[in-house]
């Protein structure tokens, strides 16, 4: 095992952005500002935060803009809160990447449809940018995004390029009617059934909050999506992400080293208590 999946290694941050009241995205480089770091969308990295500890977040920037790479990280607890008082030029650590990253290959030729909530995006913008940035080997793509309200939507400054991009479909939504809001509005699964975008030669890309998946998943099982063809994440509890310490694991595998991602025919052949 190499000594950057245990050992975190030292990196600065260039960037900080806000992207929603509690939500900020960080771009980070090597201390000498020659970056290289190789990763796959949909792979997460444990960072650490000195004095305060270490968490996995997902890597939101795509390998195919390799200056840097990119977390958006939501203020919740411990970790994340020592993460948010940290200025441009502050120091944090990396371990990995980790985990199996999106089946880019067998993705290939289909028209995508990515299904996100909240935060849930920050995974599916490493391979949105990743497509976008390798747009003919890949059909069309339609992105369902929604959010409680306009200002939590996450990544606001590249839904143009997204809804400019070729063969391209950004459909935005929130709870509620709000004042000057001219996107949709209602859940995002209730999005999904309206679209009703037909499974051929389709394959469903899913991440966000656990009741957003549970009704999507219906919803997607109802359009006639094979589970095959269904893809998501998990976040359980982790901690060393390299299948040693047992927090993460669901019967015999390990998430942090099987998953995060997986087929929802994936997910069926698991113990039901996760
Ligand atoms: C593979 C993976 C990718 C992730 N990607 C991102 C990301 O891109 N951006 C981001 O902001 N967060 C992401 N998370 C979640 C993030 O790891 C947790 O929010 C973080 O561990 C919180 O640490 P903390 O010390 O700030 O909070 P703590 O003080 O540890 O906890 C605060 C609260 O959050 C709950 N909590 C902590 N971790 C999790 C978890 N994994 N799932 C559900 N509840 C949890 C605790 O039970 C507690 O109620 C990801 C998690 C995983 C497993
Ligand atoms: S996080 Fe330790 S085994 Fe997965």
């Amino acid at each position: 095992m190499s000594r950057a999946l245990l050992l975190p290694q030292v990196f600065k941050i260039k960037t900080i952005k806000r992207l929603t009241p509690d939500t900020l995205l960080y771009e980070v480089t090597d201390q000498d500002g020659n970056f290289d770091l190789s990763y796959r969308p949909g792979q997460f990295m444990e960072v650490s935060i000195f004095g305060s500890g270490e968490c996995p977040i997902s890597i939101t920037s795509t390998p195919s803009r390799p200056q840097h790479i990119e977390f958006a990280v939501r203020e919740v607890g411990l970790v994340s809160g020592a993460m948010h008082n940290l200025e441009p030029s502050e120091h944090i650590g990396l371990r990995g990447p980790f985990g199996n990253g999106f089946p880019i290959d067998a993705l290939k030729g289909k028209d995508i449809f990515f299904i996100a909530g909240g935060i849930g995006l920050a995974p599916l913008r490493s391979l949105i940018n990743y497509m976008l940035d390798h747009r003919e080997d890949f059909g069309a793509i339609d992105i369902v995004y929604g959010a409680r309200s306009p200002e939590l939507l996450c990544f606001a400054e590249e839904f143009a390029a997204w809804q400019e991009a070729p063969d391209t479909r950004l459909h935005l939504t929130i709870d509620k009617e709000t004042p000057g809001w001219q996107g949709k509005v209602g859940f995002v699964p209730a999005i999904v059934k309206e679209l009703g975008l037909p499974p051929r030669d389709r394959a469903a890309i899913a991440c966000g909050p656990p009741v957003m998946i549970k009704f999507t998943l219906l919803d997607l099982a109802a359009l006639g999506y094979p589970d095959e063809d269904v893809i998501t994440t998990l976040e359980l509890k982790m901690k060393c992400g390299v299948g040693k310490c047992g927090r993460c694991n669901i019967g015999p595998i390990y998430v942090c080293r099987e998953g995060p991602v997986f087929r929802l025919s994936e997910l069926n052949r698991l113990p039901a208590e996760y």
